[in-house]
């Protein structure tokens, strides 16, 4: 495995588009979690914005990426805070569709132990046509990068992936098993090692470079496996293999959505025209960043601030 040097590009070229969920985080911070049967007293109670689609949506866009979130949310209250956080961030939001009859997704998490479990209540996530194309409307050109996860209905991602004309990267989370004909159009996988498990159906002892063989025998081009605190691991396009190091932080306040940092970002600055090396270094500090606040999106860092992280000077 190698090491490399990044180097500085300007602001993204290519358009990001991501098709996935949309949640209202329901978290609950507590010195431990509850065994099943058990209750316990939590410290702190929060509602925050997430859904792995749009926690990435924001993450690529506070990178620099010009972004186009494609998914759905309820006819409430809720959806249109979920939609106008996006916004907020520069996110068009013209691919997000209002669903009547069904409430926006939403997700129970608790963090404890420098972890968090979460449930997920999918909500208008899993109200989609059962065809048609998912991308129709949006841009696309071979720059662009379609990023996707699997919290939305498989044959939207299945569709999405046979439709994108640029570069498609999947995010397997949560884990499933996933056909050869899907893997094989992804041009870049990104797992954590439970997923890529899963995902390579290889057990996790065997190693990441035999997952990430497998994984690239059955088609996938090159394949990102996130490792928490110990950063992340590489199979680019022509085989070869490098670490990529995350970022000691000071204190982990909360991990939720360090993942869909690094995914967020990742696509940016590939659309930027970073090789994968290069946007992975960006990425594995976004997450980085990501774990030193509470909340998903909220965590985010800046353009500038990611850029003091990876290149250690102003702009
Ligand atoms: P989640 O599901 O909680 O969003 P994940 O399991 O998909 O996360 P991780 O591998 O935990 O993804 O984290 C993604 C990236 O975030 C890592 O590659 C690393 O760069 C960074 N990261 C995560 N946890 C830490 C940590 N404790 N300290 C420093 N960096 C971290
Ligand atoms: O990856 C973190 C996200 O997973 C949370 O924001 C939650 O909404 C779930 O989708």
């Amino acid at each position: 495995m190698s090491e490399f040097a990044v180097t500085e590009r300007p602001a993204a070229a290519g358009r990001v588009t991501v098709v996935g969920s949309i949640n209202i985080d329901h978290v609950v911070v507590a010195a431990k979690f509850p065994s099943p049967g058990e209750t316990i007293l939590g410290q702190q109670a929060l509602v925050t914005l997430g859904g792995k689609g749009a926690n990435q949506a924001v993450a690529a866009a506070l990178a620099g990426a010009r972004v186009t979130m494609i998914g759905r949310v309820g006819a409430d209250a809720e959806g249109e805070r979920a939609r106008a956080g996006m916004a907020r961030h520069g996110v068009d939001t013209s691919g997000v569709a209002v669903v009547d009859g069904v409430d926006t997704g939403t997700a129970w998490i608790t963090v404890a132990e420098q972890d968090n479990t979460i449930i997920v209540v999918s909500g208008a996530n899993h109200r989609w046509p059962d065809s048609g194309n998912p991308l129709a409307g949006t841009p696309g050109s071979e720059d662009d990068v379609v990023l996707a996860q699997l919290e939305i209905p498989f044959g939207v991602v299945t569709r999405a992936a046979e439709a994108c004309r640029g570069r498609f990267l999947l995010n397997a989370a949560p884990a499933a098993e996933l056909p050869d004909e899907l893997i094989a159009r992804c041009a870049v996988l990104i797992v954590n090692e439970h997923e890529q498990a899963v995902v390579a159906g290889l057990p996790e002892e065997d190693g990441i470079e035999a997952a990430h063989r497998r994984l690239r025998e059955r088609g996938a081009g090159a394949v990102v496996t996130t490792l928490g605190p110990a950063g992340a691991v590489i199979t680019d396009f022509d085989g070869s293999t490098a670490r990529v190091p995350a970022i000691p932080a000071p204190e982990v306040v909360d991990t939720t959505g360090a993942g869909d940092a690094f995914a967020g970002v990742l696509a940016a600055r590939l659309a930027a025209g970073d090789p994968l090396r290069e946007a992975a270094r960006w990425a594995s500090a976004a997450g980085s960043l990501a774990v030193r606040a509470p909340g998903a999106q909220e965590s985010y860092p800046d353009r500038e601030t990611l850029r003091r992280t990876v290149l250690g000077s102003p702009c």
